[in-house]
């Protein structure tokens, strides 16, 4: 191995769409470990629409990063060097690895675990951070019945198409909505949804009519603005308002408007409510049995898109609110 670790450290703080100059490369010596530290090569890391909101100063759920930090990522690895009993050089690690090819971790700095029972594509899709959104979004906050109309943005991305397929599962009428013919042929022929809207070409909303003449029992939402206005304005008795996500807001200038159809959850005595995945933490290990009992029975698919190199990071972060993939966007960086 050479001595170089190639990093991507944030330079600016995005206005508007993120740039790729937002992100400055670097280059620096292979750290060392400490005692009781590790030393992790990354393999792939992952883009995620929440990193365009880390890269603003503003503190959410998680902290806001400052200028000069490593990009923060999540990602998997390989132990390469270890002064850590628990973890012996071989170990394959997932966490928050950060735009990195090495880092040093005592496991509390750049928190990690291990892993063993799954490839780096399932860690990171569909038994990874998204898959188990699409999970506890739609069955914990959704509570699908059999017969229930669902619709879903965002439906051939990482979460959405998770949360599509199980929905299917459950016995429900899926309907997602995505940014190409191609994304919505896939979504009906590959995942087995029920129909499917191009929300660039078609009009969403007689589209939605059409397909839910009877209204919406669950809308879950990848995408925020107006996508939202419209299904609440179709929401049926009793409906759920998953807000997994708000992408059509992340690069948005000034102030974003409220959804105007609000007041018919009243009059449909419906509910919206939003949810951070890592709260679910404690039972992940359910929901990953589970959904590979799915995944090993064929009910459940996974589906990823692989950039190849390191270097490709900030073009692929843009390229995630282009709609570039379908399923989990991740790069292979070693
Ligand atoms: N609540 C949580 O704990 C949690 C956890 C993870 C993710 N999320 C949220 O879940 C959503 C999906 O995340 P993901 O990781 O699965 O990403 P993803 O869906 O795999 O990728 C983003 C997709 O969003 C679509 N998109 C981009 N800009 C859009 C716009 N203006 N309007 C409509 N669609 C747009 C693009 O597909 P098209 O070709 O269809 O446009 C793109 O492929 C995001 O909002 C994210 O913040 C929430």
């Amino acid at each position: 191995m050479t001595n170089i670790n190639r990093q991507f450290l944030l330079a600016s703080r995005p206005v508007g769409m993120v740039n790729e100059t937002d992100l400055e490369y670097t280059e620096t010596p292979i750290p060392e470990p400490g005692a009781g530290e590790v030393l992790i090569r990354t393999t792939y890391l992952s883009l995620d629409p929440s990193m365009r909101g880390q890269m603003e100063n503003r503190a959410d759920y998680v902290a806001p990063l400052q200028i000069g930090d490593v990009m923060r990522a999540g990602g998997t690895g390989e132990i390469v060097a270890s002064n850590n009993d628990k973890f012996p050089v071989g170990t394959l690690v997932q966490g928050t690895l950060g735009m990195q090819d090495y880092l040093v971790s005592d496991g509390k700095s750049a928190p990690f675990r291990a892993f063993t029972d799954v490839t780096p594509e399932e860690a990171l899709g569909v038994l990874g951070g998204t898959g188990m959104t699409a999970y506890f979004g739609l069955l914990d906050l959704g509570e699908p019945k059999a017969g229930d109309v669902v619709v879903i943005s965002g439906a051939a991305g990482a979460t959405g198409s998770v949360a599509g397929q199980i929905a299917k599962i459950k016995g429900c009428t899926v309907f997602g909505m995505a940014g190409s013919d191609e994304k919505c042929k896939w979504l009906i022929d590959e995942l087995g949804f029920d129909g499917a809207i191009n929300y660039k070409t078609q009009n969403v909303a007689d589209e939605l009519d059409r397909l839910c003449p009877k209204g919406i029992n669950i809308y879950f939402d990848n995408v925020g603005g107006e996508i939202l206005d419209i299904c609440l304005a179709r929401i049926a008795m009793n409906a759920r308002i998953v807000i997994c996500g708000g992408i059509s807001r992340y690069n948005a200038e000034g102030p974003i408007p409220g959804p105007k159809n609000y007041f018919n959850l009243v009059f449909r005595r419906a509910r919206m409510e939003g949810f951070i995945v890592l709260d679910y933490a404690a039972r992940f290990p359910e929901a990953v049995a589970e959904m590979r009992g799915w995944m090993n029975s064929g009910q459940l698919k996974q589906s990823t898109t692989v950039v190849n190199g390191f270097e490709q990071l900030p073009k692929a972060l843009i390229q995630l609110f282009e709609g570039f993939n379908t399923g989990k966007l991740m790069v292979k960086t070693s």
